[in-house]
């Protein structure tokens, strides 16, 4: 074994290729890590995009056949990074995303196209290469899951494993049928393997053979342990309770510094979040609001899906407007979402306005510009966006459910008192409520000394990635000495 080298499994990798949060993770954590004397190395897909940034290319390894096609395990570097690629064209040389076409429907693959990235994350944690031996395998949420399915059935001494839950909403499960073809035996059918509501479940399979879960925030390990916030897997968890642990994710505090972003308008430092004010001229005029100083400016940056609440945040729209507030969206997701912020904007020109799509420098514009952050999600593991806008001074009002609970300091009377507050969150997360924090925001923001004060403390908060990386790295290094033991 090389120490406390990890191997992280991943579908996803800021910049190369990311359709959330989990990307932003998996292309931070490496670098944080390694801080901490963890040196880690990363298992992607080839997607074309990863392909093409691959800078000095090795084969490693060749497969005749990986479900369906022949394959080759490159090395090399990507965006600062060390990576493992799987070159596999029959199963991710295409056009549109990750997990599906450009118009979202899921490649009808998928089953063989993860299990592929699982099982290889597996043959490399069993000694595949000669010169590389990781100690502990690092799997990322379903599209990972059956890597540690694949090194129990193998039947040999095995590294430690890890498996992290970005999104318990998003499980991996296909058809018991597949089994064979997947390289599984018949005996790891059963409840303590990969079977889940009759077929096979990918992330239930890592939730039940990995040595140790965590998920991305301490509240959302809780709230995974309940029949509401367990989508069918609380049972699960709440009996390996004793190995789940909630660590809460960072941000990369290079790529995400108000004082060095070349991507915002007027960059500006801590000391003087007044010169925030060019930044939201700049975002009222790019998203073709009224360009009024004065107008309190919502901001939303986020994936348009049930999850984000962003329904929600139409039927609070008249409360919004009432206050004399304006709201800029950014996002992209679902159809009547985003029809329906499209007609917001035609319906409160000047007030309210959206650009769908995914714009990472229209992202940081947000972020500068924005009085406040709304994240009215009805659940949220962690949640990165409400982490920028407390390091940008966009004050964030928030639902109080996982991550968002953890690292939002409502504005209680109490905890203004105490100069402490950072935000506003509401809970239970339904309109009346969201409402209520609207206003509460707006009454807020009136008061010009308390909303300096939440800027403030929200500005200082410790977002990076330093302390959670420490907690990983304590993690690894005591699975690491337990299995030595
Ligand atoms: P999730 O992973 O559930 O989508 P997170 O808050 O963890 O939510 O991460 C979302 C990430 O994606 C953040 O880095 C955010 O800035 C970015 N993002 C979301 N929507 C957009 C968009 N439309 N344009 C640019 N960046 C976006
Ligand atoms: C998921 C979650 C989000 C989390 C991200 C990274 O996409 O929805 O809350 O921040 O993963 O862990």
């Amino acid at each position: 074994m090389t120490g406390t080298g990890v191997l992280a499994v991943t579908p996803e990798l800021y910049p190369l290729i990311k359709t959330g949060g989990l990307a932003d993770v998996t292309g931070a954590l490496p670098g944080a890590l390694a801080g901490e004397g963890v040196t880690v190395t990363t298992l992607l897909p080839g997607y074309p995009e990863v392909l093409r940034a691959l800078q000095g290319v090795r084969v490693d390894h060749q497969y005749a056949d990986l479900f369906g096609g022949a394959a080759h395990l490159l090395s090399g570097l990507a965006a600062g990074l060390e990576l493992f690629v799987l070159d596999a064209p029959h199963l991710y040389e295409r056009d549109g995303g990750p997990y599906g076409d450009a118009r979202g429907i899921d490649w009808s693959d998928n089953a063989f196209r993860f299990a592929a990235l699982s099982r290889v994350g597996a043959d490399l944690g069993l000694g595949l290469l000669p010169d590389y031996r990781p100690a502990v395998l690092h799997a990322h949420d379903w599209p990972a899951g059956l890597t540690a399915a694949y090194l129990q059935y193998s039947g040999r001494p095995r590294p430690a494993t890890v498996m992290t839950v970005h999104n318990l909403a998003f499980q991996g499960r296909f058809d018991r049928r597949l089994l064979p073809a997947l390289g599984l035996p018949p005996a790891a059918f059963s409840v303590d393997g990969v079977e889940y509501y009759g077929g096979v479940g990918y992330l239930k399979a890592g939730l039940r053979l990995s040595d140790r879960i965590t998920t991305v925030s301490p509240t959302y390990a809780a709230e995974i342990c309940t029949p509401e916030g367990g989508m069918g897997l609380d049972g699960l968890l709440r009996g390996r309770g004793d190995r789940l642990t909630g660590i809460l994710n960072g941000i990369d505090v290079q790529t995400w510094d108000p004082a060095r972003d070349p991507l915002i308008a007027a960059p500006y430092g801590r000391k003087k979040p007044s010169a925030r004010a060019a930044n939201k001229a700049e975002l009222q005029r790019m998203m073709g609001l009224d360009s009024e100083p004065g107008a309190m400016l919502f901001g939303v940056v986020s994936r348009l899906t049930w999850q984000k609440g962003l329904d929600l945040l139409l039927a609070a729209l008249p409360a919004l407007l009432a206050e004399g507030a304006q709201l800029a969206v950014l996002g992209s997701g679902d159809a009547p979402l985003q029809a329906g912020f499209t007609a917001a904007a035609s319906a409160h020109p000047g007030r309210v306005a959206c650009l769908l799509g995914y714009h990472e420098a229209a992202a940081h514009q947000v972020q500068a510009g924005a009085d406040a952050l709304l994240v009215p999600s009805r659940f949220e593991p962690c949640g990165l966006t409400q982490l920028c806008a407390l390091r940008y001074g966009a004050v964030p009002v928030v639902a109080r459910v996982g991550g968002l609970a953890d690292t939002v300091i409502d504005a209680s009377p109490m905890a203004v008192a105490a100069g402490a507050a950072t935000g506003v969150q509401f809970a239970p997360v339904n309109v009346p409520m969201l409402e209520h924090a609207i206003r509460r925001a707006a009454a807020l923001y009136r008061d010009k000394a308390t909303w300096r004060r939440l800027q403030a403390n929200g500005m200082a908060a410790d977002v990076s990635w330093t302390g959670p990386a420490r907690l990983y790295a304590d993690l690894f290094r005591g699975l690491i000495a337990e299995r030595a033991a």
